[in-house]
């Protein structure tokens, strides 16, 4: 039997279950296909931090009781180059708005746990594997469910299926554009039971690489390292690891970097990926699937987070009004955002990041640019304002 739903949701990542959860508040019915199975999308480490517009919806929406009560408050981040730091005050800059250190697998749970208890259906280990008929009124989804085939038939087919999904290849390749970027290192990141060494998240810029400190609790830190593309972890032991990261946080004074056993290892790549336009016919895609921006400041689940408030906002419109209006806009109103944290993160990582293939000219370009942010409240508020996250819109 074909079943029909009004909005088929591909993906229960972070950006289909907060659109779930946006269009179960507004009385649309949804469908989440989800292929991974509960344990595996609950355990998976990702970003860290939430801007205040991500934070507000998860609140508006009955997802924030647990991150009010164990999520950070953060007023802004420390720079560090050449031995000196600089404290970049992002209230101050911005008028008001602040960022919250709450982990994404955290934010998984929390919606998870509300789609269980009283939202739509979500399917775990349920494979798509085609999305046909995007120009039609009822695109259709195919997809492998505890070993039979099942079809959906929907009103709109909207892809949160990560990079890797299957939905993009709904849309015909020659409307199709794609802009692509990837980055001569990667990230090694650790997990540490031990509390960290600052109160607000350090991003070092230093001739031996980029090192991040960040954390998820007063007891947990969390910790990366520049390194060379196809890096293996089993070559990094935990004192490698401390040893170069206390060497890239030098800082003139008393600070210190407290050590402590590494509990997890992995190496992320770092990549620039856009696609356009993000919607064909019935079938519209949301945060990864659309674009993909290097983890340096933190935009990407930000990103998919304002997607899918641009995608609810605009399907309670049709619902309400039956105009398609927003929904038209949908691309446009996106990308407009997308290109805005496309270039924030490039500028982040290219900034605060060593090429292996860069000039010493190149290097005092980035001195010259971190000593411009550290002088100008101008050049730290477009920092903070990028940061801190733009107004949803
Ligand atoms: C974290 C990740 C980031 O990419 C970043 O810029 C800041 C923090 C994190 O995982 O905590």
């Amino acid at each position: 039997m074909q079943h029909h739903t009004t909005v088929g949701i591909i993906g229960g990542g972070p950006a289909g279950l907060l659109l779930a959860r946006l269009l179960h508040n507004h009385g649309i019915d949804c469908v989440v296909l989800e292929s991974r199975e509960r344990d595996y999308v609950e355990q998976r480490q990702r970003a860290g931090i939430l801007e205040q517009g991500t934070v507000d919806v998860l609140r508006s929406c009955g997802a924030g009781e647990r991150l009010d009560r164990e999520g950070l408050v953060h007023d802004g981040i420390e720079l560090r180059w050449n031995r000196r730091s600089h404290r970049v005050d992002f209230p101050a800059l911005t008028g008001g708005r602040r960022v919250w250190v709450y982990a994404q697998t955290e934010v998984v749970k929390d919606l998870i746990a509300l789609q269980l208890a009283d939202g739509a259906p979500l399917l775990f280990g349920a494979h798509v594997h085609a999305v046909e008929g995007a120009d039609t009124d009822r695109p259709v989804v195919r997809y492998r469910h505890e070993g039979r085939e099942k079809t959906l038939s929907c009103d709109y087919v909207i892809g949160c299926d990560g990079f890797h999904g299957v939905t993009r290849s709904a849309f015909p390749e020659q409307a199709r554009r794609t802009y692509e970027r990837v980055y001569p290192f990667s990230w090694l990141g650790i997990l540490a039971d031990v509390a960290p060494s600052c109160e607000e998240l350090i991003y070092a810029h230093s001739p031996r690489g980029f090192a991040l400190h960040s954390m998820r609790s007063p007891e947990v830190s969390r910790l990366y390292l520049q390194v060379p593309n196809g890096t293996d972890p089993a070559d990094w032991s935990d004192e490698r690891i401390w040893d170069e990261l206390e060497a890239r946080f030098a800082v003139d004074g008393d600070w210190k970097l407290e050590r402590g056993p590494v509990t997890s290892k992995a190496v992320l790549p770092m990549r620039s990926f856009v696609t356009e336009p993000m919607r064909w016919g019935r079938v519209l895609l949301a945060g990864d699937a659309a674009h993909i921006v290097p983890p340096t400041g933190a935009k990407g689940l930000n990103l998919a987070a304002a997607d899918v408030i641009v995608l609810a906002r605009a399907l309670a419109h049709l619902k309400e009004t039956g105009s398609t209006a927003l929904l038209d806009a949908y691309s446009d109103t996106c990308l407009r955002r997308v290109w805005r944290a496309e270039h924030f993160s490039w500028f982040m990582t290219t900034t605060l990041h060593t090429d292996p293939a860069q000039s010493d000219f190149d290097t005092r370009l980035q001195i010259s640019q971190l000593d411009r942010i550290a002088a100008s409240p101008h050049a730290a508020a477009e920092l903070a304002e990028n940061y801190a996250g733009l107004e949803i819109g």
